[in-house]
């Protein structure tokens, strides 16, 4: 019997394994322009995520060049009140220099158990889509920074604080430079128990 059905699979796993080992969060991207229609591509994957009750709790806020532009300036603001202007004024020509914007929301709840199982599965919606566009060769910056904490920003996207939470800024784009990354040894972090 061949073992060409054999050989497959372990490429194919070989090639995901690298996929999820080589993906990168990138600092500085390319100012190439990425197709709108990748990005939902991406989105539709996404949402295949495990989701326990199929509550479906994430929400894709993919922004155009005005809403990009309203948050850079916003960007500039709330650095700006929190370290001083110079330092503002750093973090919005930073922001400026990233193409793409996708902020991730995850349903928020009264269970505290529900958001956190939402809150899982929407994390992996975002894994699922930053392997992706890694796939199609972009990167990714996952950010939590203090924009995606001020309400402005969710007034800026109409984001409605009492019914989702910002998860993620995402800041997509072709990758300028991809940084190295370690992690520890699987020894290190496995018990094998009998
Ligand atoms: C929940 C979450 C929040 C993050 N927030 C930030 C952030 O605010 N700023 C930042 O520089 N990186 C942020 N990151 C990216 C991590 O710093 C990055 O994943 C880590 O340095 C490992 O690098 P790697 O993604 O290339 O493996 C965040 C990642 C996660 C999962």
């Amino acid at each position: 019997m061949s073992d060409a059905p054999v050989t497959a699979v372990k490429k194919t796993l070989q090639h995901l394994g690298e996929r999820i080992r080589s993906r990168r969060t990138v600092n500085l991207f390319l100012q190439q322009p990425v197709s709108r229609q990748l990005i939902l591509d991406a989105i539709e994957v996404a949402r295949w995520a495990p989701n326990h009750h199929l509550t479906e709790p994430w929400h894709f806020y993919l922004l155009g060049d005005e809403a990009i532009q309203q948050s850079i300036e916003l960007t500039r603001i709330v650095v700006t009140e929190r370290k001083g202007e110079k330092f503002g004024d750093f973090k919005a020509k930073e922001a400026a220099a990233r193409p793409g914007w996708l902020v991730v929301t995850c349903k928020s709840s009264s269970d505290a158990r529900l958001e956190r199982e939402d809150y899982a599965s929407v994390c992996c919606a975002i894994q699922n889509l930053n392997l992706y566009i890694s796939e199609a060769g972009l990167a990714s910056k996952w950010a939590t920074g203090p924009i995606t904490r001020d309400s402005r920003f969710y007034d800026l996207l109409k984001i409605d604080s009492d019914k989702e939470f910002i998860v993620a800024l995402i800041w997509y784009g072709y990758p300028k430079i991809t940084p190295t990354q370690q992690r520890k040894a699987v020894s290190e972090i496995v018990t094998e128990t009998d």
